[in-house]
């Protein structure tokens, strides 16, 4: 296994997949890193629908947003759409509100746990939230807070400086490029203005 500084650093969104399926208990195993995740007073209101049946996907992939920035050029083309999702619910019985913290944690472990196996993921907020409830048969207590896309990487998108713009964008070989703020103009020693040298 990699180690995990390097796998943060070289985790990048994917949104072009190769059509090749993840075994279900490797699914299952990232569900299980997001059940393990941080929880605001361990109150736990997550829960995560694996989806990896065909016929499923391909109802649900018509209600997911890709690179808005880009758009249509950021969507997986036919033939490289996500072959398995995890979407996280929330309990509403549990927590109504301030489970946001909880998603994040939850997510970001289900996402680096899928590099170490090699596959890629596009984190999504823009769903059409009724729509997937409907398909998915989600109890009205629960909520759809968001969906990760998953699958092997038919892409490499590479990281910019960013130049004032957080717009990614494609180039004429179809590579996605992701500017990020510089680590000297986001971070502050002791005290907020003060620059580390390097
Ligand atoms: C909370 C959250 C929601 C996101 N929602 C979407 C989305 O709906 N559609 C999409 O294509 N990408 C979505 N993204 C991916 C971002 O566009 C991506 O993280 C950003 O462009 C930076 O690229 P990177 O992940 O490669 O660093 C989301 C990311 C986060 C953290």
């Amino acid at each position: 296994m990699e180690e995990l500084l390097e796998l943060i650093k070289k985790r990048r969104t994917i949104r072009q997949f190769r059509p090749e399926e993840i075994p279900v208990n490797i699914l299952l195993e990232l569900a299980d890193l997001g059940r393990l995740a941080p929880s605001a007073a361990n109150l736990q209101p997550l829960e995560f629908v694996i989806i990896q049946d065909p016929e499923v996907r391909r109802q649900v992939f018509p209600w997911l947003r890709w690179a808005a920035y880009i758009n249509p050029a950021g969507n997986p083309k036919p033939g490289q759409e996500p072959v398995a999702y995890i979407v996280i619910l929330v309990n509403t019985g549990i927590r109504q509100k301030g489970y946001e913290y909880d998603v994040g944690a939850a997510a970001e472990n289900i996402i680096l746990g899928a590099l170490t196996q090699g596959i890629g993921s596009c984190w999504l907020i823009s769903v059409d939230r009724d729509r997937l409830k409907n398909i998915l048969e989600i109890p009205d207590d629960y909520k759809i807070d968001s969906v990760i896309a998953l699958g092997y990487p038919a892409e490499s998108p590479v990281v910019e400086n960013f130049q004032g713009s957080p717009k990614y964008w494609k180039d004429e070989k179809e590579t996605l490029h992701v500017p990020k703020r510089k680590l000297n103009d986001v971070v502050h020693l002791n005290r907020f203005g003060q620059r580390i040298e390097r």
